[in-house]
């Protein structure tokens, strides 16, 4: 996809290069920025864009807000016109990720929580066919913050400095991805995604006290798992039960699905992607892009008839 023509910022469309904030806001000095990540999807079949969720997302966004006490507060109309308007002004016919994130602007110190910035992008980033997202990964030495200093809950950019420090570990020991331990040496998440063990045909995840991001894939995952009849555990799980796994994959927003062929060198059970991976990708997919009817609620169109 081309540079998009147009970007949100504070309640206007801006031409992309003119949507710039100053090197002495909080938010660059100190990281004072909260944000959401979300994805549209384009039905061909039907000539429509289909926003995945984003009724979950302005929920996280409004909660993260509010624990870190930031000034700006948008009600979820305004967020849902902007998004719409912008997709739209960008002509956008194409699976696209989306970003939309505020932050504390001005010249104030790590206290402010004022003025607020509000921005909103949709750029090209498409889904990828599953074979290709395959991946290896490593156990990072880095711990997953946790609840008591940074909590991993709050999305926040300050937090990725912990994703960073063990993705750019598990790169350099020859891993493409990194997964991450809590301090009590149990599986949290990857550096942007949640984690998944296939082991025993149980589809295990950790549970949202195991220092990860409430993921909205990661909740959609579990019920269309469900609905594949494949039996689910939320549990805080050991280091070893990974090796021991038949299968397991990374889910977010970003990733979407993304399977792991082998951790820390040592190859899963069934060559990636599992049969299990498989039928949650094919499923998701399905879902998002709208080509099956249900869980429309999931779904946000945003051309007013299906000729766009
Ligand atoms: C650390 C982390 N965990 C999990 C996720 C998945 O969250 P979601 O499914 O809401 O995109 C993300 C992605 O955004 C993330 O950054």
């Amino acid at each position: 996809m081309p540079t998009p023509r147009y970007i949100h910022l504070n309640g206007s469309l801006v031409p992309w290069d003119d949507a710039r904030i100053h090197v002495m806001t909080p938010c660059v000095k100190y990281g004072a920025l909260v944000f959401e990540g979300l994805r549209s999807y384009w039905n061909e079949d039907e000539g429509q864009l289909y926003v995945l969720k984003l009724g979950e997302h302005l929920r996280r966004f409004h909660q993260t807000l509010r624990v870190v006490r930031f000034d700006g507060n948008w009600s979820d109309e305004t967020l849902t016109e902007g998004l719409i308007a912008l997709l739209r002004a960008n002509e956008v016919r194409q699976d696209v990720h989306m970003r939309i994130a505020a932050w504390v602007d001005g010249d104030g110190l790590y206290d402010s929580t004022g003025p607020c910035g509000l921005m909103m992008a949709a750029y090209g980033r498409g889904s990828g066919a599953l074979e290709k997202k395959v991946a290896t990964a490593g156990v990072t030495s880095w711990r997953r913050i946790n609840d008591t200093a940074m909590p991993p809950r709050l999305k926040v950019a300050a937090n990725y400095h912990n994703g960073r420090l063990g993705i750019l570990e598990a790169r350099a020991n020859g891993y493409r991805e990194a997964i991450f331990l809590t301090p009590e040496g149990k599986l949290a998440e990857g550096a942007g995604a949640c984690l998944f063990v296939v082991r025993d045909g149980v589809a295990m995840t950790p549970p949202v006290t195991d220092g990860i991001l409430e993921s909205v894939t990661r909740r959609a995952v579990l019920g269309l798992l469900d609905e594949l009849g494949v039996p689910i555990a939320q549990r805080s799980i050991d280091r070893t039960e990974l090796y021991f796994a038949e299968e397991a994959f990374f889910c977010g927003t970003g990733v979407e699905i993304q399977p792991i062929s082998a951790v820390d060198g040592l190859e899963l059970g069934c060559p990636a992607p599992g049969p299990v991976t498989r039928a949650l990708w094919d499923r998701y997919e399905a879902v998002a892009r709208g080509r099956v009817p249900d869980h429309d609620d999931w779904r946000l169109a945003v051309y007013p008839s299906a000729t766009g």
